[in-house]
C-alpha cells in the first residue's frame, strides 16, 4: 500500500469553513468548488482527509463519484448515493448513526431516523424531492449535511443532469435558512 500524504490543516479549515462560516463568509455554506488537474489529488483529499474531518465535525456526509458508472446518469448516481446514506439513517446499528449518537448527544431511543416518505420513491415522479428528503435529515440529525459530487462537471453534459444541478441548488435553498 503506497503511502498517502495527508493534509489534516487544509481538510480542518475547509471544514470549517463550510460548517461554521464567519458573518462575513455565510455564502460559503452554499458550497466549496474545488478545480485542478487530472490526477493532482483531489479525489484522495476528499476521501482521505476531508469525509472524515466532515464527520468527525458531526456533518453527515454524502459522497458520489460522477465518472464511478458511466452508462449511469448523473441523477440516478445522486439519487442512489443519498438513498445509501438514508438508508443507514435508518438502520439502528450503522455507523453514521452510531457516529451521530455519540457526537451530537442524538438520542433516538435505540431506533434510526424515521422519514416521512418512502425511501424507493425518492426522485421518481410523486416521490419526495431532494429538497424533502436532506431537509428531513437536517432537522433529525440536528446538524449539517454536506453533499459532494466528484466529477460534476459530468453533470451538465445532459439535460437530466441540469435537472439534478437544479434540484441540488432547490434542496440547498431549502435547507441553508434553517439555523
Ligand atoms: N495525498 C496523496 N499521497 C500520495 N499519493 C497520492 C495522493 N493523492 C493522490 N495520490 C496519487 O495520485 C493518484 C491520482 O489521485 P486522485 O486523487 O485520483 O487525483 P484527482 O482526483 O485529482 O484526479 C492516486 O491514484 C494516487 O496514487
Ligand atoms: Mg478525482
Amino acid at each position: 500500500m503506497a503511502v498517502v500524504f495527508r493534509r489534516p490543516r487544509l481538510a480542518a479549515e475547509l471544514a470549517g469553513r463550510l460548517l461554521h462560516p464567519g458573518v462575513l463568509d455565510e455564502g460559503l455554506r452554499s458550497g466549496l468548488f474545488l478545480s485542478g488537474l487530472r490526477r493532482t489529488g483531489k479525489t484522495t483529499f476528499l476521501l482521505t482527509d476531508l469525509v472524515p474531518e466532515l464527520e468527525a465535525q458531526g456533518a453527515v456526509v454524502i459522497y458520489v463519484d460522477l465518472w464511478s458508472d458511466i452508462k449511469v446518469s448523473p441523477a440516478t448516481l445522486v439519487y442512489a448515493a443519498v438513498r445509501r446514506m438514508l438508508t443507514d439513517l435508518v438502520t439502528p446499528a450503522s455507523t453514521p448513526l452510531a457516529r451521530l449518537r455519540r457526537l451530537r448527544g442524538l438520542d433516538l431511543g435505540g431506533l434510526g431516523f424515521r422519514f416521512g416518505f418512502q425511501l424507493e420513491q425518492l426522485g421518481e415522479t410523486g416521490g419526495a424531492t431532494l429538497a424533502q428528503a436532506l431537509t428531513e435529515v437536517v432537522d433529525q440529525a440536528r446538524g449539517d449535511v454536506v453533499l459532494i459530487v466528484d466529477e460534476v462537471q459530468q453533470a451538465i453534459t445532459t439535460e437530466e443532469g441540469q435537472q439534478l444541478l437544479l434540484a441540488l441548488k432547490a434542496a440547498r435553498d431549502a435547507i441553508n435558512p434553517r439555523p
